[in-house]
């Protein structure tokens, strides 16, 4: 039996080690964290991620040929497979602060390896790095190996939140990246032994480590750009009286340009385009590309200008004032179908609004109080390193109202913020919600959600991203 070991039971491990297990019963599957709440919670009822149609894929075969654990150090010594599913967070400090991947999760992982294997081993990059991080992983294990070799494969994960499952089952293209030696390829083929259990073998392509490392990077950047484009056109529909939505859909009937990811936003959130791009564009730097770097900065720009842009239009509607004004948002998550919050547009809108003295009410289906408050209190880029996770005390001034029900948010309120899709924001009572706020009410769409026309009948004053006003 194939013996898999996965170390990182996050939002990428969790999910794509449940699947190998599902589609592979002849493989073992371990995956270990050093957060023993998330193996806790792994092992019980309530997973510590949501993300549709998990559930069942664990219950199917957790016990069975897939394991929780905090003993690392075992399951890594049993392993003839090795995924690195560890964060890379951007660094605070010191070189690159704010731009370069932080490694140090990842270096430990590896010094952990060189330390209890006693057999040979195959260890994959399934965490999204650096190009060249390979070679550097490369250096820990051998110089610190007592006789066993190591293959590094690199193995990125294209799968998106919300949406985990389905794309796991049904993936695009799986990537592997190995040294192009005997021992490299015979590790490529293992590993694509075991994705070919369920994917077909068209769809898995192999390349030299480099290639794949920096695919993923690019596919990364690719997307991300993709919506920074809409958002800088929607800026232009808002001054024109053009409508995104029409002009998204009249260039995505070009088959060369296909209809998908041209949905403009309030901006792009999550854990990793924004920490990929401000990677690639430190590697752009270091390679004295100015040029390159300076294209990739720029979607992040956008996406900068497109998230103060929302919260200028709010404040500059309302009045140039939105001081003591109650502001309900709804929606915390940084797309539907996630209780996550990594990086999430509504962080900013949020305190920007906090930053002109709003008093802000929270309603989000999945996110939870905590979540939100801590969110708010983190400095830029701190949510992904450990240490500076702290509970939040009971005494601590908690800077936002968070509710459990969209209409005790919007309840009083002189304005209304949608910040995220999710689906059931389409189906609220609106004229119940018109109703019960100060008037004239505000309707401030981030996501266009809700229909401009219908509200604008209800009574609501509404700006929709992209949209005539
Ligand atoms: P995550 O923070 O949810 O999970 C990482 C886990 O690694 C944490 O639980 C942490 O405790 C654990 N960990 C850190 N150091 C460890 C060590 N030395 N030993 C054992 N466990 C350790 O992160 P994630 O969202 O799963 O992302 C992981 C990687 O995958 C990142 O590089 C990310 O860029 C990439 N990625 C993420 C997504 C996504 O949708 N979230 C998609 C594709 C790729
Ligand atoms: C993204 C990529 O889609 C995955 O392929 C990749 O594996 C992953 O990043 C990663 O490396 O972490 P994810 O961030 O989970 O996945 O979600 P997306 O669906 O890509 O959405 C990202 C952000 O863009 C969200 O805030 C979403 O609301 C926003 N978005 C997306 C838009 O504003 N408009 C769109 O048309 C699409």
């Amino acid at each position: 039996m194939v013996k898999i070991c996965c170390i990182g039971a996050g939002y990428v491990g969790g999910p794509t080690m449940a699947v190998i297990a599902l589609k592979c019963p002849a493989v073992e599957v371990v995956v270990v964290d050093i957060s023993v709440a998330r193996i806790t919670a792994w092992n019980s009822e309530q997973l510590p991620i949501y993300e549709p149609g998990l559930d069942d894929v664990v219950k199917q075969c957790r016990g069975r040929n897939l394991f929780f654990s905090t003993d690392i150090e075992k399951h890594i010594a049993r392993a003839d497979i090795i995924f690195v599913s560890v964060n890379t967070p951007t660094k605070t400090r010191g070189l690159g602060a704010g731009k370069a991947a932080d490694l140090t999760y990842w270096e430990n992982a590896a010094r952990m390896i060189a330390d209890v294997a006693k057999a040979d081993k195959i260890v994959v990059e399934k965490s999204t790095v650096p190009v060249k991080t390979a070679e550097a992983i490369e250096k820990i294990l051998i110089h610190n190996s007592r006789g066993v070799n190591f293959q590094i494969l690199s193995n990125p994960e294209f799968l998106a939140e919300g949406t985990a499952i389905k794309d796991l089952f049904n993936p695009d293209r799986v990537l592997i990246g190995g040294r192009e030696t005997p021992e490299g390829k015979k590790a490529v083929q293992a590993l694509k032994q075991v994705y070919a259990n369920w994917v077909p073998e068209d769809r898995i392509i192999t390349t030299n480590l480099w290639s794949a490392e920096l695919s993923k990077l690019a596919a990364n950047a690719f997307l991300a750009q993709r919506i920074s484009s809409v958002n800088a056109i929607s800026a232009l529909c808002e001054a024109t009286g053009a409508d995104v939505a029409e002009v998204a859909y009249a260039i995505g009937k070009d088959t060369r340009v296909g209809p998908r990811f041209l949905s403009a936003s309030v901006g792009f959130g999550g854990s990793c385009f924004q920490k990929d791009i401000l990677n690639l564009v430190y590697i752009c730097e270091c390679h004295g590309l100015p040029e390159v770097a300076n294209y990739w900065k720029d979607v992040i720009k956008i996406n900068d200008y497109q998230k103060s842009r929302f919260v200028n239009r709010v404040v500059s509607s309302m009045f140039n004032t939105v001081s003591e004004k109650k502001i309900a948002v709804l929606g915390f998550a940084f797309k539907k179908d996630t209780g996550d919050t990594r990086e999430t547009p509504a962080i900013d809108v949020c305190k920007g609004l906090l930053g002109d003295k709003a008093k802000v009410c929270i309603y989000d289906p999945q996110v939870t109080e905590e979540q939100i408050q801590r969110d708010l209190a983190l400095n830029k880029f701190d949510w992904d390193h450990p240490v500076h996770l702290q509970p939040m005390s009971a005494t601590e001034v908690k800077p936002v109202a968070v509710t459990r029900d969209a209409y005790e948010a919007t309840k009083g309120a002189h304005g209304v913020c949608i910040l995220t899709e999710w689906d059931e924001f389409k189906k609220l009572d609106y004229v119940r919600i018109y109703e019960s706020m100060q008037k004239p009410a505000f309707m401030f769409d981030g996501r266009n959600v809700v229909d401009p026309q219908k509200m604008r009948e209800i009574g609501f004053i509404v700006y929709s991203i992209g949209k005539p006003l």
